[in-house]
């Protein structure tokens, strides 16, 4: 099973192949920030990848187009940064984003 980590606040979840991280967040009783309905259009989910950017499924030409538009040309240039409503598990993976804690 896929470990997935979220610093600053060191939380350790175990994911299922596929889940998104934001998934893999929620099902284990954390909150995630978010603006919209889940599907990529706010960008407000955004993390960075500390570790593991090759275990997770691969940026769609949606979230792509999302981070452009909400977060400008520099948003895209870095790989790391990336959707937890988008971005799929697919092994072990470390992901920095502030304000997700335990409801
Ligand atoms: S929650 Fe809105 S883009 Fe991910």
């Amino acid at each position: 099973m896929p470990r997935l980590r979220v610093e600053p606040s060191n939380i350790e979840l175990e994911a299922t192949m596929g889940e998104t991280v934001m998934e893999v967040a929620e099902r284990q009783g954390y909150y995630w920030p978010v603006g919209c309905a889940r599907n990529g259009e706010c960008t407000n989910c955004a993390m960075e990848v500390v570790s593991g950017l090759g275990r997770l499924s691969q940026m769609g030409r949606y979230e792509r187009l999302n981070l452009l538009r909400q977060r400008g040309p520099r948003s895209i240039e870095d790989p790391r940064l990336r959707l937890a409503c988008q971005a799929r598990v697919l092994g072990d993976v470390v992901v920095y984003k502030r304000g997700v804690a335990k409801l």
